[in-house]
């Protein structure tokens, strides 16, 4: 296991405060103790059946052709249906989907399930009038506005897969998954609202679509109103697509899905530069999203719901549209950032709405707690009766602060463990059952198996030593393979213990069966709860005329878990200056996207490698982190690393 993972373990075992359930939730909450009795074929059987609508039920659970997944077999269904026509059907066409909150203050939009109804419809059949037919491949680059989730919808409704693309990935990025997935259409918008100015979107979209000729109409949504250039045969407004398209469902109905069909990829950054398009289908995924968002965040009718994350994550497509959804949930959705027009926003939004849930990273928490509980306590929060935490590891100070100052001493903090690939959380404790630590992530969900394992792939006993985290056994909305890359999904995920999912997380299980994160193991960094990749931020340095080389490693970050280090040698010999340094953070965020910009750039004449010349990140881990280096013989050149480390201590 990695140093740094020792130095988390050392902290996290001296941790002992426990926080056991609400006497209220003990009684009334939806996941009773008994739960974990369950065989795991008989929930996910129950869990199917129960929490979606057939158009032709399943006929078997699952195959599984290692490491290749089948759930629901047989069944069809549609999950546009599942998530908005139904519940209008059955009477709840009233009741309110989304809270909408603009960016600018006062800006804001009720939306019910039956005028969601109305949108999806009438988006999609503007949609389908442009072409827009089952199987047709749709790119989304939409931010935080209703229409992103019309926009899905109408898309599933239809039974055209898609992928969104996180708006604040740059136009690279963006065409690079339109490229992969060879979409036809993109949906977009003008501008997107940000800390008061509006960020263009559209003109990144026009040079994504430049080198991604597949797509051959891109709609564009009006939102900031800035000035756009519209591409004749090829860019049409929004409004002018949906507006007078009837919003009757009669007129457009759900096509009937195979459980199996493709319901959209999410890229996610792997170990090498090339994201991987995660294949996502349609009906284990949204029985594990509905499960798991019903017993973990304790669902009732009056429920208001609010997961702070973007919607072009996971998190966002799992848990602010399809798991909310399906299950009817009154949910909030907010457009813009915690800090804009102040740092109260959040919690003026919580105060508003009534919100009972709320459900956002560590690091946003660990804002809040640099800015000071000053600006929760102008607001009225008592509302909030359980609070959720994911995408990294949430520090003890952090999840105490969480609970303290924001849930009132009183809330439980539900620290929730998944990934991309695994479409929904898989280690978590249930609310009115478990007795919560700070810092763990307690304990795989009902259905699911994990274990930690040694090198060897032998399960290591509870209460001892940290290893790797793998999941044993198959689950409704795991992955369903790497996107036209068999070998990777693999290699992978499957190779180095066979049988078994390698999650790429170091973990470690208490005596009591807990189970603690420790980061990441591969090179694959999380900063602010956005995972990155070493070797796609080296790629994107190295595109750089003047840079010869370069190798990127993290630190630890008390706001951002991690920051990103970059170690730069540049061409002839030159010399870097803070100038060049902030060229270079522009350049990769030009490449990949403002959130992979190095927090740090250390110039350096040379990089420490073996006499093979492998660059030693192990090595440049240790200087980042400040900390004494690790075993040298093997470099090619000892005196290398030290003149790094006087220059990185230059830095500092
Ligand atoms: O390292 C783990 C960390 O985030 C990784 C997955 O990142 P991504 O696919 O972007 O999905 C993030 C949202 C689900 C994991 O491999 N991670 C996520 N949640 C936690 C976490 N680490 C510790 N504790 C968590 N609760």
């Amino acid at each position: 296991m990695p140093d740094q993972n020792n130095q988390n373990i050392d902290a996290l075992l001296t941790e002992d405060r426990r926080y056991p359930p609400p006497e209220k939730l003990i009684k009334d909450a939806n996941a009773q103790p008994d739960i974990y009795q369950l065989d795991p074929d008989a929930f996910w059987e129950r869990e199917g059946r129960e929490r979606l609508s057939w158009s032709t039920p399943f006929s078997s659970l699952r195959e599984w052709d290692l490491p290749y997944a089948k759930w629901y077999v047989g069944g069809q269904l549609n999950a546009c249906y599942n998530c908005v026509d139904r519940h209008v059907e059955s009477g709840h066409g009233d009741k309110v989907a989304y809270y909408w909150e603009g960016e600018p203050v006062g800006e804001r939009r009720v939306i019910t399930y039956a005028e969601l109804q109305r949108l999806v419809v009438q988006a999609a059949n503007g949609f389908r009038e442009l072409g827009i037919a089952k199987g047709s491949h749709v790119g989304v680059y939409l931010g935080m506005v209703p229409e992103a989730v019309v926009t899905m919808l109408a898309l599933a409704r239809i039974g055209a897969p898609f992928t969104l693309v996180f708006g604040g990935f740059s136009a690279d990025s963006l065409s690079g998954r339109l490229v992969d997935m060879q979409c036809e259409y993109l949906i977009t918008q003008d501008s997107a609202w940000r800390r008061g100015k509006i960020i263009d979107l559209k003109s990144t979209a026009d040079t994504a679509m430049a080198q991604a000729p597949s797509v051959r109409t891109c709609v564009v949504l009006k939102r900031g109103g800035n000035e756009v250039t519209m591409t004749e045969g090829r860019d049409v407004w929004w409004h002018d697509v949906t507006d007078n398209q009837p919003g009757d469902p009669a007129q457009c109905p759900c096509e009937a899905m195979d459980s199996e069909d493709l319901l959209f990829l999410m890229y996610s950054s792997g170990t090498t530069g090339k994201p991987k398009g995660v294949v996502h289908t349609t009906a284990g995924y949204l029985t594990g999203t509905a499960a798991t968002h019903y017993y973990i965040f304790d669902l009732k009718p009056d429920t208001v719901y609010w997961c702070a994350a973007d919607i072009g994550w996971i998190t966002g497509h799992s848990y602010i549209v399809f798991g909310p959804l399906v299950n009817g949930t009154t949910s909030v959705m907010y457009e813009g950032t915690p800090d804009f027009p102040d740092k109260d926003r959040w919690w003026d939004i919580v105060e508003r709405y009534r919100v009972s849930v709320l459900y956002t990273a560590p690091t946003a928490v660990r804002s809040h707690m640099k800015w000071g509980p000053e600006y929760a306590e102008r607001h009225d929060l008592s509302s909030l009766r359980l609070l959720g935490s994911v995408g990294e590891p949430i520090n003890p100070e952090a999840w105490i602060w969480y609970r303290d100052h924001i849930g009132g001493g009183k809330t439980p903090v539900v620290d929730t463990w998944w990934q991309t690939e695994t479409g929904m959380v898989l280690i978590t404790p249930l609310p009115g059952v478990s007795t919560l630590k700070p810092g763990s992530a307690s304990r795989p969900f009902p259905g699911i198996r994990a274990a930690v394992v040694d090198e060897n792939g032998t399960e290591i006993e509870p209460g001892t030593t940290a290893g790797y985290l793998v999941i044993k056994n198959p689950w409704p909305a795991m992955l369903r393979g790497l996107y036209h890359d068999d070998d990777r999904y693999r290699q992978v995920y499957w190779s180095k213990f066979p049988g078994v999912y390698l999650a790429g997380d170091g973990c470690r299980v208490d005596a009591d069966g807990d189970y603690w994160l420790m980061g990441r193991i591969d090179d694959v960094m999380n900063v602010s709860g956005h995972r990155l990749s070493t070797i796609e931020i080296e790629s994107a340095l190295v595109d750089h005329p003047e840079v010869a080389e370069a190798a990127v490693t993290s630190r630890q970050d008390a706001l951002t878990g991690q920051a990103v280090v970059a170690y730069v040698t540049l061409k002839g010999g030159a010399e870097g200056s803070q100038q060049k340094a902030t060229e270079l953070r522009d350049h990769v965020a030009k490449v990949i996207g403002a959130i992979a910009k190095p927090a740090n750039i250390v110039f350096t004449p040379e990089l420490p490698k073996t006499r093979s010349g492998k660059i030693m990140r192990r090595l440049l881990r240790d200087v980042a982190e400040n900390r004494e280096l690790g075993d040298t013989t093997t470099l090619a050149d000892p005196s290398v690393v030290q003149e790094i480390q006087t220059r990185a201590e230059a830095m500092t």
